[in-house]
């Protein structure tokens, strides 16, 4: 059972990477920032602040969150519903650092991450899954990318899903969101100790998968 930690700011091109690099070493890919959209998506449905840590604690005690496998990617029924692309939508967007601020969901989606590897080695991508989630893997990288490059790249998927995605707009709600992943006191985002940092700003993604591969192709860990 191998785990490879890829955590990073988001945008910084960790999702494309991640599910790239499962791909060629045939691990199972996981989205952990997908897990905390789920649960946003969730709080928004049932009308839940998500600032209220104590109204949040009890959403989590009565939700049912089953992991299910499908395309070699890990992914969740929430009360038995896919949230499918809405958690990629401005609801949830705007309050998933809030709700990744809170104890309680990091104690529940920490446990349903590191649940997951029954479905065999994984790729994980995130904020603390080198330093938290899966702190003993060997296997860590730092994936990161100037604040302006991963404005361009965001826009650019929300303009895919909405139609409409303005860089400054974007820039700006990168730079608050950040803010909110690095200060808080739970997990802030960090580089865990051992990581390998890349800089993906003028990298294509070919040449970031590459790094990686190669990486652990030196290390043994596949052939
Ligand atoms: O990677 P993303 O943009 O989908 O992440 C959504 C939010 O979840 C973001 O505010 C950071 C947070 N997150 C986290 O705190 N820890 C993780 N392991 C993954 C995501």
């Amino acid at each position: 059972m191998i785990i490879v930690a890829v955590d990073g700011p988001s945008a910084s091109g960790k999702s494309t990477v991640s599910r790239r690099a499962a791909q060629a070493l045939g691990f199972v890919y996981v989205d952990s920032g997908a897990v905390y959209r789920g649960v946003t998506w969730k709080c928004v449905k049932e009308g839940v602040d998500v600032k209220d840590a104590q109204a949040v604690t009890n959403l989590l005690i009565r939700m049912n969150m089953e992991l299910v496998l499908k395309d070699q990617a890990v992914g969740y029924l929430i009360d038995g519903e896919d949230p499918g692309q809405e958690i990629r939508a401005e609801p949830v967007r705007e309050r998933v650092a809030d709700i990744a601020a809170q104890q309680s969901v990091r104690v529940y989606i920490v446990e349903k991450l590191r649940l997951m590897t029954k479905f065999g080695s994984l790729v994980m991508e995130g904020r603390d899954i080198g330093t938290v989630v899966f702190p003993d893997t060997p296997y860590k990288y730092y994936l990161d990318a100037d604040p302006e490059e991963r404005a361009r790249r965001r826009a650019a998927e929300i303009r895919q899903t909405e139609g409409a995605g303005d860089v400054n707009e974007v820039l700006s709600s990168l730079r608050r969101r950040d803010q909110k992943d690095s200060s808080r006191a739970t997990a802030p985002l960090q580089i865990a100790l051992g990581a390998k940092i890349i800089n993906s700003t003028g990298m294509s993604i070919d040449q970031v998968v590459d790094t990686i591969v190669s990486d652990l192709k030196k290390a043994g860990v596949v052939s």
